[in-house]
C-alpha cells in the first residue's frame, strides 16, 4: 500500500508520471492513489516533498539523493569488474559481519522482475562446517542417483570425493572459502543479478567470491540440504563463495572480443 499525504503533497503530478503501473492521479491538486501495484518505492523516490511512503517497508532507511556521495567514477568501476576474479583459495582469516551485511544489503537493492524481492539469502560461515559435512557425506549417494541422467557430472563428484577422502583440505566444492552465501529463488535471473552486485561489493570490500555452479546443483539436488538451510521447497538458484582471496592476480584476464552487432 501507498500513503500519500495530502497536506505535503503539492499536486505536481511527477509521482503520477513516474509510476509503471499508472496507480497515480492527480485530482483537484492532490496526488491520489489506488491500488494495487508492485510497490516500486519510485513514487517515494521521486517526490520533491516527501509525501509519499510505503508503510510496509522500512521508511527509516530510505535516504536523500546526495550527487556527491552517490557518483560511480565509470573508469574505476570498470576497473574492478576487470580485475575482479572468481577466486578458489581463500586465507583462512574471517569475514567480519559489517562486510558481509554490505553484501546483502547489494543484493537486496538489486533490482527484480515484478519488484518481486524474492530471494532468500541464506549466509553460512558459524555453521558451514557442519554444512560442508552434511553435504559431503551425501555425495557418493547423490552421485549414483544421478548416475543415468548426468554421467558427466555424477563421475565429476566421486572424483572430487575420492580426492577429499583422500586429502580432507582439498575441497574442491568449498574451496575452504570462510563464507558461502545460498540463494534460494524460483527466478534464477533475479538471483543472478542479486548474486553479481553482491560479487562486486565483495571486490570492492577487499574480498573476492566464486559463483559455484557444481555446489548449487548438489545442494538443490538435496533434500537434506534443502530441509537444513530452511528452504525444502525453493530452488537453489545461486550459490556463492566469499572470503579473502589467498591468490594475488597481477594483471587482467584476457577475454574473446565482444560479440556484438550495433545497427
Ligand atoms: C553461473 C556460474 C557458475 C560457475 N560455477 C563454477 C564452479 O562450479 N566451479 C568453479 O571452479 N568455477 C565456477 N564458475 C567460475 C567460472 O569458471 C569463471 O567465472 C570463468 O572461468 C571466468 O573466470 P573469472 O571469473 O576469474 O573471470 C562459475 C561461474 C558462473 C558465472
Amino acid at each position: 500500500m501507498v500513503t500519500i499525504e495530502k497536506e505535503k503533497c503539492i499536486g505536481c503530478g511527477l509521482c503520477a508520471k513516474d509510476c509503471p503501473a499508472n496507480k497515480i492521479t492527480v485530482k483537484d491538486g492532490k496526488a491520489e492513489y489506488t491500488p494495487e501495484c508492485i510497490l516500486c518505492g519510485h513514487c517515494v523516490a521521486v517526490c520533491p516533498r516527501k509525501a509519499v511512503s510505503i508503510p510496509e517497508y522500512d521508511m527509516a532507511a530510505v535516504e536523500e539523493y546526495d550527487r556527491e556521495r552517490f557518483t560511480v567514477d565509470p573508469d574505476h568501476f570498470l576497473r574492478a569488474l576487470k580485475f575482479r576474479r572468481s577466486i578458489r583459495d581463500y586465507k583462512a582469516m574471517p569475514v567480519e559481519r559489517e562486510k558481509l551485511e554490505k553484501i546483502l544489503t547489494a543484493g537486496r537493492y538489486t533490482p527484480t522482475a515484478k519488484n518481486a524481492q524474492a530471494c532468500r539469502f541464506i549466509v553460512l560461515q558459524d555453521r558451514l562446517e557442519e554444512f560442508k559435512d552434511l553435504l559431503w557425506e551425501r555425495i557418493p549417494e547423490m552421485a549414483e542417483q544421478i548416475k543415468e541422467q548426468s554421467p558427466q557430472y555424477s563421475m565429476f563428484f566421486k572424483f572430487l570425493y575420492r580426492r577429499r577422502r583422500k586429502d580432507p583440505a582439498d575441497d574442491g566444492l568449498f574451496f575452504n572459502a570462510q563464507v558461502c552465501v545460498v540463494i534460494g529463488a524460483s527466478n534464477p535471473i533475479d538471483a543472478g543479478l542479486a548474486a553479481a552486485n553482491m560479487e562486486t561489493m565483495a571486490v570492492a570490500e577487499g574480498m573476492g567470491a566464486l559463483f559455484d555452479g557444481y555446489l548449487q546443483r548438489i545442494i538443490d539436488a538435496c533434500p537434506e540440504a534443502k530441509e537444513w538451510l530452511g528452504i525444502p521447497d525453493v530452488p537453489v538458484a545461486c550459490c556463492m563463495l566469499l572470503g579473502y582471496p589467498a591468490v594475488t592476480y597481477r594483471r587482467t584476464a584476457p577475454r574473446k572480443l565482444e560479440d556484438v552487432d550495433w545497427r
